[in-house]
């Protein structure tokens, strides 16, 4: 089986999971979205509302939110997969039980598998903690680290940054390191080295510090 088939067996699998409850209340499953041939791997929580309704990962104001973080690291949709450590909507976006993620890791671990990323991107403590254990994210979050055979970056969700505004410079300035982040993984794990353009973060202007105005 290529990669590409195997990650839609695994998106059939997932539609008629029963290894959990959380398949009793879903409308469609989110198995994730994205190329076989992503060198970056987007790991979020699980599907909210919308996502239950569409059967795709981050279409709700989080997606949109992370599709400008996207932009910000010079890559779109297209070029990464975007998934979660559950994939079916917790009832009323509550937090997934640890029950619910060990039966829904197999699906993940399978994924990540067919996948092969260079870099594994967490967005969250759910996904963070399935690679990191015991960390705080709000002190290692954007720094990169090797874990097993890839490297794992965690990120703040951006749902969080979107609801605590003040985290918002730091979502966005983690995602432009991405590019050189890249980088610096394809050359330590013996891949295709591609230079990128750089981009500063652009930190919107209503959010940059205020000046002490003296006059
Ligand atoms: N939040 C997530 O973590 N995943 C989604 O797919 C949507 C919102």
């Amino acid at each position: 089986m290529t990669a590409e088939e195997t990650l839609a067996q695994i998106a059939k699998d997932v539609s008629v999971c029963t290894n959990c409850a959380l398949h009793e209340g879903r409308k469609k499953s989110v198995p994730g979205d994205g190329p076989a041939t992503a060198e970056i791997m987007f790991i979020g929580e699980g599907p909210g509302f919308h996502e239950n309704e569409q059967g795709r990962p981050f279409v709700g104001a989080a997606g949109k939110f992370l599709d400008q973080l996207l932009a910000q690291a010079d890559v779109t949709r297209a070029d990464v997969f975007i998934a979660n450590v559950v994939k079916c909507r917790p009832p009323g976006n509550r937090d997934p039980l640890p029950e619910e993620l060990a039966a829904c890791d197999v699906h993940l671990e399978a994924q990540i598998r067919a996948i092969n990323p260079s870099i594994i991107v967490t967005l969250g403590r759910f996904s963070m903690n399935k690679f990191i254990t015991g960390a705080k994210i709000s002190a290692i979050h954007g720094q990169m680290q090797k874990v097993g055979d890839r490297f794992v970056i965690p990120m703040f969700h951006p749902a969080a940054a979107l609801h605590q505004p003040p985290l918002k410079p730091s979502i966005l300035a983690d995602f432009a390191k991405l590019p050189d982040q890249l980088n610096e993984a394809r050359k330590a794990l013996g891949r295709k080295v591609v230079v990128v353009k750089k981009k500063e973060a652009v930190v919107p202007q209503d959010e940059k510090p205020q000046q002490l105005n003296l006059f």
